[in-house]
């Protein structure tokens, strides 16, 4: 199938935006940013050259891809649909690396920048694609390789960066979280990797600003809102789900049209509990921390208030009502 040429350009972030983010706490961001225009969307240099892999993805109708912001629970959700598609075999989640289990294809521009890769597709990636360079996405080849009927797909791309034809090919699913909480996960998960040195305030300023990766949270969701009603598209809410789970998971049944009975979403419920992902954190850890914290920090809603200062809060709630306004998801 012939590619498609990008409706958008990719433009190098610049010293001065580079020194903005070291200026407020994003240590050392060596190997290099860019943005997309339109879009807005801030990705490791590595983006530029695998763009076009991502723009023309070839989903198939019996793919389940998941879409999200980064730190909205996209891991969780994984876990769930993984869990939902293999009920049978749910012991496998202890010996396959949830890399192993889903395609997050993101993983071919972030790859390059992780210290120690713990990614264990590497091992399969000869074998699957014998002759393929890596340089072309391992992630992406190996799922192109893939013959299964159903693939697992995962992205913090927005629609306007993947195949204009994903939704009218097969089902997504995207889940949001509040962007406060979203913001202070992001904060943990970064000083945690070792690459945010300065407090929460700093990082708040990155995210308000859309100047950490994947940019403004309010434009990814909003993207994401113009494809509501789509009868491919599913939405899911972090604090929905962290409410009642059970009542989530039937929606997604549904939506997915599995016709699980209430006894297997019990037993989906029980496997992704936050304990019981905590508990198996290594075959599920993304990329591998550098510092003492977890991957699962708190898992919990609301961590936000008590974190941010009053000042902070404040700044992040007149924030909210300038770029939230349309935005009818959180209660
Ligand atoms: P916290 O940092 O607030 O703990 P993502 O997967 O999109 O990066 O999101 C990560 C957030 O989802 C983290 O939030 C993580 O703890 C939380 N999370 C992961 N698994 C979870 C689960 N089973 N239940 C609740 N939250 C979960």
């Amino acid at each position: 199938m012939a590619a498609s040429a990008l409706p958008f350009s990719i433009e190098d972030l610049t010293e001065v935006h580079a020194e903005y983010q070291k200026s407020l706490g994003l240590s050392d961001v060596t190997w290099g940013q860019v943005c997309t225009k339109p879009g807005g969307l801030v990705l490791p240099l590595a983006y530029k050259k695998l763009a076009a892999n991502y723009y023309n993805f070839q989903f198939r109708s019996g793919d389940i891809v998941l879409l999200s912001y980064l730190k909205s629970g996209t891991v969780w959700t994984k876990e769930i649909l993984w869990a939902m598609t293999h009920l049978n075999e749910l012991h496998l989640a202890d010996e396959q690396h949830i890399d192993d289990r889903n395609y997050f294809i993101d993983r071919d521009m972030v790859l390059p920048h992780v210290p120690g890769d713990g990614f264990l597709n590497t091992t399969r990636f000869p074998v699957e694609c014998p002759g393929a360079n890596k340089e072309d996405g391992v992630v992406k080849q190996l799922a192109d390789a893939d013959k299964g009927s159903r693939r697992l797909i995962s992205s913090h791309l927005t629609f306007s960066h993947l195949n204009p034809s994903l939704l009218d090919t097969c089902k997504v699913v995207y889940v949001a979280r509040n962007p406060k909480d979203v913001c202070l996960s992001s904060y943990n998960f970064f000083y945690n990797l070792g690459v945010m040195e300065t407090g929460l305030a700093g990082c708040a300023e990155l995210f308000m600003n859309g100047m950490l990766y994947y940019g403004l949270h309010h434009q990814h969701l909003r993207e994401a809102l113009q494809h509501r009603g789509h009868k491919n598209l599913h939405f899911m809410l972090y604090e929905d789900m962290k409410a009642d789970l059970m009542a989530e998971l039937r929606k997604l049944n549904s939506f997915l049209g599995l016709g699980i009975d209430d006894d297997g979403l019990k037993r989906v419920a029980e496997h992704t509990k936050f304990e019981t992902m905590k508990a198996r954190e290594k075959s599920i850890q993304i990329v591998p921390m550098t510092k003492d914290g977890s991957f699962f920090h708190k898992g919990s809603v609301g961590g936000w208030s008590k974190n941010a200062s009053q000042e902070l809060d404040a700044k992040m709630d007149a924030w909210i009502k300038e770029n939230y306004s349309d935005i009818d998801i959180f209660k």
